[in-house]
């Protein structure tokens, strides 16, 4: 939406646009690298061009208001500096307050209110983190209202504290990393375990990423995530008992073939597994891209997607069609699932020439088997959070 339209907006819910400024928060997509954040390996993602919008403007008593273009049936939210806990009717602006609370939990002063306005153009529950994406936002224009000088690392974490300990999501660091660092046309490896990361440029030749959504609602905080994590975290005590590392990611394969019998229970074999090998081919994936190997790639997306099938069980019916008829069409390099599963997003490597042909016979072969559209965007990769 142009910023008129949403200054114009501001308008009508809060009669002034006086000092109002402007932010955004991109949403992200993952290239590789699955379920391996809060297990201590890499992951590999990009901010897109679809994100969250806020404009905001300071006010001088303590009192916080917001709206949402998205959710107008429910008015005004408002609260107060003095009560910013967790409060289920505040619904989606409960990411809002859990950034105010947590940045002054960690010192930071805000000393007055403000009046905001959201408006978010990524699909609504499509697994493109669009919670982290309002936290973010949020973090900006907090940061610019009060004058507060932090480190983008910092403000990435508390958005992370808040998904954790306000929200209850035990998530990992990869989508507050993403939309809090990400830069236009460059993907980003990060090693979760040392937060070292850099930037790779994300150049496709004559590919285009493609984003398919399966228009399955993902709803994180209600899904098996938390499950995953803790069969993960039991794996990996019982693999301690002989190996000296403080995460799966510090495991090699080698490692893992030779110690996988010290866990006893199978599904958290399988699990373990899946975080071991998925870490190994994020790395390896960032190789390939930087010496043009795009099949190589592509070839590394596949099994990517067939572990968290097979060995980490967070796909199901609609993840699966989708990139299972992606992988038959002519030309396509590679398809997966992108971030936590259950629903939500898959990405594929689609030649340029063939993106209609590309949308249109996969969408007839999901529509078919599971009776609704999937939606196509193209991904178009963007800067991180910012005042704009
Ligand atoms: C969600 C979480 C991330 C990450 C992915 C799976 O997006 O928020 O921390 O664990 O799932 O890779």
């Amino acid at each position: 939406m142009e910023k008129e339209q949403l200054f114009q907006h501001f308008k009508e819910v809060y009669d002034t646009t006086e000092n109002l400024q402007s932010f955004f928060a991109p949403g992200r997509i993952n290239l590789i690298g699955e379920h391996t954040d809060y297990n201590g390996g890499h992951v590999f993602p990009a901010s897109i061009s679809f994100g969250t919008y806020a404009l905001a403007r300071r006010r001088e008593d303590s009192v916080f208001q917001f709206y949402s273009l998205n959710f107008p049936e429910q008015g005004i939210i408002e609260c107060e500096l003095g009560s910013l806990d967790y409060d289920p009717e505040d619904d989606w602006a409960n990411y809002s307050k859990g950034m105010i609370k947590f940045l002054m939990d960690a010192g930071y002063s805000i000393d007055g209110g403000a009046d905001i306005l959201y408006y978010g153009d990524i699909p609504n529950g499509a697994g493109l983190s669009s919670s982290a994406s309002i936290e973010l936002v949020t973090g900006v224009l907090l940061e610019s209202l009060y004058g507060l000088t932090l480190d983008r690392l910092e403000l990435i974490q508390i958005g992370q504290r808040v998904e954790n300990h306000y929200i209850g999501v035990n998530s990992g660091i990869m989508d507050q990393f993403a939309i809090g660092k990400g830069k236009k046309d460059h993907a980003i490896l990060l090693d979760c375990n040392t937060l070292k990361y850099s930037y790779a440029p994300f150049k496709l030749r004559d590919y285009v990423v493609m984003i398919i959504n399966t228009n399955k609602r993902r709803e994180l905080a209600g899904s098996k995530y938390n499950e995953r994590r803790s069969e993960c975290e039991r794996a990996l005590k019982e693999l301690q008992a002989e190996l000296s590392v403080d995460s799966l990611g510090g495991i090699s394969i080698e490692q893992f073939e030779q110690k996988k019998h010290l866990i006893k229970n199978e599904t958290d074999r399988k699990r373990a597994k899946h975080a071991v090998y998925e870490n190994q081919r994020t790395i390896k994936a960032l190789e390939y891209l930087e010496s043009g190997d795009i099949p190589g790639f592509g070839d590394l997306m596949n099994q990517s997607h067939l572990s968290l099938k097979n060995d980490y069980e967070v796909t199901g019916l609609e993840l699966d069609t989708i990139v299972e008829a992606a992988w038959k069409q002519e030309g396509v390099l590679g398809a997966r699932m992108t971030g936590a599963g259950f629903g939500g997003c898959a990405i594929a490597l689609v030649p340029a020439q063939t993106i209609e042909s590309f949308q249109a016979n996969v969408n007839r072969i999901y529509k078919d088997k599971v009776g609704y559209d999937a939606d196509f965007y193209p991904a178009t990769i963007s800067d991180g959070a910012r005042e704009y």
